[in-house]
């Protein structure tokens, strides 16, 4: 393991740093993130040790770099999950290429459009669901519901099953317990029930694949690697990667919007009065706050800035810091509909960017211009201060609207 470059303005708080848990991250990142980027590529030692990369350089560095980084392990301390690696997004070339390539010609822009008018109809009944009402817990009653009903288009699965997944799925987040251990645990069985499930389902499609494919299960159980058809074990993997990386990616990213939106009036106002702005205002807010951060295995020794960073060691990447780097964006703590600069780490960079972007676009373009043509005075409830987390992803648990 290398030393901390000499001279760093580190914070004293990073080497205990504990970047899922750290109160202060949670209540509000930016502040410490701010701190972090005066201390390039700093150094903690918690969770097994880790340098932590904030800088919008930095963290673009690493991301495209994957001679030197591996995706073998994404999380801190380092855990393997016994059901394998996901697939495609613990892969590393040569084995990630090939996965890729197939799956980003069901996702480019045009294959997406094929999913809106769909989505666009699952937006509305959600927004006609709680029409009349006075008041709304934004999270639960759209935010959450919205990626998995397109994730069901997407798939070709039945309402009955996206229902059932949904359970399932809260089931495994086992919100309401600190206890990451028995998280930890409930996130495994249910990935276990999750694999058996799209194994099955995959068995039974393939039995049936003259047709046209309804959905990605359909093109998984056609589809050649090689020339030779996808093992039951390979397309249950990629089902679940794929599934899970669509859902709470999405829904907090729109909940995250809708915090910020909720507090500035006049920035609702414009989205209302202009609808064309929408996919532009999407991007600065996806910008504002860039929620992921994934860890890097380092693979051969290596320098980032001054800093050198030795085989073996573990990096995370902190994209929610790069999107307010000053060095990048002008007056990055404000959100800017008129921001020229676009460009953003929300969705990764590099081999393993997200799969998934052109989806995730399409549904917040839609949730936003449908909730500013439903609402037009919709405002964040002063007594009922959203709740919010940061972790792996930063996100959103609660947010009070009045309409
Ligand atoms: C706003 C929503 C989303 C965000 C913020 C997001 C973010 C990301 C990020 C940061 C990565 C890169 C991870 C890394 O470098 O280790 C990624 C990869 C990935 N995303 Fe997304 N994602 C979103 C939505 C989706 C959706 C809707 C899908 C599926 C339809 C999806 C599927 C994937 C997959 C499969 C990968 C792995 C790609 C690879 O390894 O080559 N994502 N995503």
């Amino acid at each position: 393991m290398s030393a901390p470059a000499e001279g760093s303005a580190c914070p004293a708080w990073l080497p205990t740093l504990d970047i899922w848990t750290d109160t202060g991250l949670h209540a509000d990142p930016y502040p410490m993130f701010e701190e972090l980027r005066a201390c390039p590529m700093g150094r903690s030692e918690a969770l097994g040790g880790y340098w932590v990369a904030s800088r919008y350089a930095d963290v673009l560095a690493v991301l495209q770099d994957s001679k030197s980084f591996s995706n073998e392990v994404l999380f801190v301390p380092p855990t393997k999950d016994p059901s394998g690696r996901r697939i495609p997004i613990e892969l590393d070339p040569p084995e990630h290429g090939p996965f890729k390539a197939m799956l980003a010609q069901w996702f480019s822009p045009p294959a997406v459009r094929k999913w809106e008018s769909r989505a666009r109809e699952h937006f509305r009944s959600l927004l006609a669901a709680v029409e009349g009402r006075d008041e709304v817990e934004f999270v639960s009653a759209v935010a959450v519901s919205f990626p998995f009903l397109v994730m069901g288009e997407v798939f070709g699965l039945d309402t009955e099953t996206v229902d059932m997944l949904r359970e399932w799925d809260e089931a495994g987040m086992r919100k309401g317990t600190n206890d990451l251990e028995a998280r930890r645990t409930a996130t495994r069985s249910t990935r276990v029930r999750m694999l058996e499930f799209f194994g099955d389902l995959a068995e039974q499609r393939s039995k049936d694949s003259s047709g046209p494919a309804s959905g990605m299960i359909d093109e998984l159980v056609r589809a050649e690697l090689d020339g030779e058809r996808l093992s039951r074990d390979v397309i249950a993997n990629i089902c679940v990667t794929m599934w899970n990386a669509g859902l709470h990616t999405t829904s907090n990213v729109l909940s995250n919007s809708m915090v910020h939106l909720s507090a500035r009036p006049e920035l609702r106002d414009r989205l209302r009065a202009e609808p064309d702005i929408v996919p532009g205002a999407v991007e600065e807010l996806m910008r504002y706050e860039s929620i992921v951060s994934q860890a890097r295995v380092v693979v051969r020794d290596v320098t980032i800035g001054d800093q050198r960073i030795s085989a073996g060691d573990h990096i995370v990447t902190l994209t929610g810091s790069a999107g307010r780097d000053s060095d990048v964006y002008d007056q990055p703590d404000v959100i800017d509909f008129d921001r020229t600069n676009k460009r953003h780490l929300m969705f990764g960079a590099g081999l393993h960017r997200c799969i998934g972007a052109h989806v995730a676009r399409m549904e917040l373009q839609i949730a936003l211009s449908e909730i500013h043509a439903a609402w037009p005075n919709y405002r964040a409830d002063p007594a009922r201060p959203a709740r919010r987390h940061t972790g792996l992803e930063r996100g959103t648990d609660e947010l009070w609207l009045l309409l």
